[in-house]
């Protein structure tokens, strides 16, 4: 069977079908998802979303033309059965797999790296980079902060420059209301968007 670690805040919020931790108010219109929805690529058409959770993200990717299709992955059997349900759409198609061991099946024009790299260690991010470095154009990663333990965001560029150019970089920082009103501990949170272009 499949491994499933995910933490119990994120299986409550899959029990709730909501999604993770701040992610679970209103994922189309809030801001934080249309700011990382604004870094997508114009002519980008296919994408791979690797911890993908409920593919709410994906979804709302799909439904407003930003993505034509999305193949979306996740550790979680439990976040993927919930996603089948949740989203019966066949331009999104969902499996469970694992971000270090995940051989993508054909050509991306993006991959979403989205709220996972943090758990890994430096190392272990960057053999996931070069993993998928030969499959994409783009990589478009979000770091929370907060929740990264073993390297900084200028560690990450600086291991990856020779795999991909970043592009662009957001910081993006929840406001003490809207992190209550999302349920959240009333701290401010900040997010790194980081959209790498692959050199070839
Ligand atoms: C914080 S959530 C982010 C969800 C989504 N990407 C977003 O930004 O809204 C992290 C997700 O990564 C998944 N995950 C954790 N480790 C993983 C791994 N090794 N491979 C694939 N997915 C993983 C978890 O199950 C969880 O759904």
């Amino acid at each position: 069977m499949a491994k499933d670690n995910i933490s119990p805040l994120v299986r409550r919020s899959v029990a709730q079908g909501r999604g993770p931790n701040c992610y679970n108010f209103a994922p189309p219109t809030n801001t934080y998802y249309q700011l990382i929805a604004s870094l997508v690529p114009e002519d980008a058409r296919k994408g791979l979303d690797v911890g993908c959770f409920l593919g709410d993200f994906s979804s709302h990717l799909v439904q407003r033309g930003l993505l034509a299709e999305v193949d979306c992955v996740d550790l979680s059997p439990a976040a993927i059965e919930h996603a089948r349900k949740r989203h019966r759409d066949p331009r999104l198609r969902f499996s469970v797999g694992d971000a270090e061991t995940y051989q993508p099946q054909g050509d991306y024009d993006v991959v979403l790296l989205m709220g996972i790299l943090e758990r890994f260690t430096l190392e272990r991010v960057v053999a996931i980079m070069r993993n998928i470095h030969a499959h994409t154009r783009y990589v478009l990663v979000t770091f929370t902060e907060q929740c990264m333990r073993h390297f900084s965001v200028a560690e990450f560029h600086h291991e990856c420059r020779t795999l991909f150019r970043l592009k662009k970089q957001v910081t993006y920082t929840i406001c003490e209301r809207e992190a209550f009103e999302a349920g959240l501990r009333p701290q401010t949170n900040h997010h790194t968007f980081v959209l790498l272009g692959r050199i070839e």
